[in-house]
């Protein structure tokens, strides 16, 4: 694997080689990232870390991966914070942060934006989110929980469930998941089906996935119900949301009917879309799958900053 000095911006930019690479660095890295052991590989770097939408995991996961390596952090939480809010572009905007640091992790609310900075940084840029785009990272961890559960990523039966349409992180996981084989059953109210053109990029990479609304037709079969919140934020007209939220929620009757060893996966937030008793099922590995983001990320800034490498 070699991503020494690269962008994540999206995660067709990798082969399943590097994937299962990653993979392999983020379980090494599981103890450091539960403060069991220490390393500070990248002592002396600075992380710039601009989010211009609201996180909680991914933004703070990638500060809890840089403060386990030794590496400090820098930060914007708000654009109104920022001259952008005076009227300065993203494009000047990244020029500036790159003067301040090694490595820049971008969450915007544009599609695109994570490669436009890309393209005005002279150092790496990650793709922490875009708009309705993709979430590449999020997908490297959802991917290392289903290895953990599973022992394997090699045809699973997977099946996303939500807002297809407006949810960045089934984007790239659907992507990512093709390149292991996996059969993809998409549930979805029609008007959030996944979108028409990476449903052609799957199909043109041998997987065909199965179209429909109803949860209970199809959880019996699946090895990971992978359940996504109704992007409220991302609906033009919130007369729209209204007409499909609350759509679906996992509870423990509807898991009666799943496979002993299902496993439950949402990126979070959630919002109702799976009940609380689910938590302390063996089914829920939704705040596993959030821890996991730590070790994920330290590998993710090691090899792109070429900790070890010194
Ligand atoms: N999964 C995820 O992206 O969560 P945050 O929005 O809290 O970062």
């Amino acid at each position: 694997m070699d991503l020494y000095d690269k962008d994540v911006v999206s995660i067709r930019d990798f082969t399943r080689d590097e994937i299962e690479s990653i993979l392999d660095l983020s379980q090494e890295m599981v103890p450091y990232a539960l403060g069991e052991k220490t390393d500070r590989k990248l002592d002396g770097r600075i992380l710039g870390n601009l989010f211009f939408e609201p996180s909680t995991r991914t933004k703070l996961s990638f500060e809890s991966a840089a403060y386990r390596l030794g590496c400090d952090v820098i930060d914007v939480s708000e654009m109104s914070m920022t001259s952008i809010s005076k009227g300065e572009t993203l494009a000047d905007t990244i020029k500036m942060v790159d003067a301040y640091c090694d490595l820049i992790v971008l969450r915007h609310p544009y599609e695109g934006a994570a490669r436009l900075a890309a393209k005005f940084s002279e150092n790496p840029v990650i793709n922490a989110g875009d708009g309705a785009g993709s979430h590449p990272t999020q997908t490297l961890l959802d991917l290392f929980t289903m290895r953990e559960a599973k022992g394997t990523l090699e045809g699973l039966n997977i099946v996303l469930v939500g807002d297809l349409k407006y949810g960045r992180t089934v984007h790239s996981l659907a992507d990512a998941l093709t390149m292991f084989g996996a059969k993809l059953t998409l549930v979805a109210p029609d008007s959030l089906q996944m979108p028409d053109d990476i449903v052609s990029h799957l199909e043109s990479n041998g997987c065909h996935p199965r179209k429909t609304s109803v949860i209970d037709d199809v959880i019996d079969q699946a090895d990971v119900l992978y359940v996504t919140r109704i992007q409220r934020e991302r609906f033009p007209d919130p007369a729209e949301y209204n007409k499909v939220a609350g759509t679906y929620r996992i509870d423990n009757a509807m898991l009666r009917e799943a496979k002993s060893d299902m496993i439950v996966m949402h990126p979070l937030p959630r919002v109702g879309e799976i009940a609380p008793e689910v938590d302390g099922t063996r089914h829920a590995r939704y705040f596993k799958q959030a821890f996991n983001g730590v070790p994920v990320r330290m590998a993710l800034l090691c090899a792109i900053l070429g900790g070890g490498r010194s």
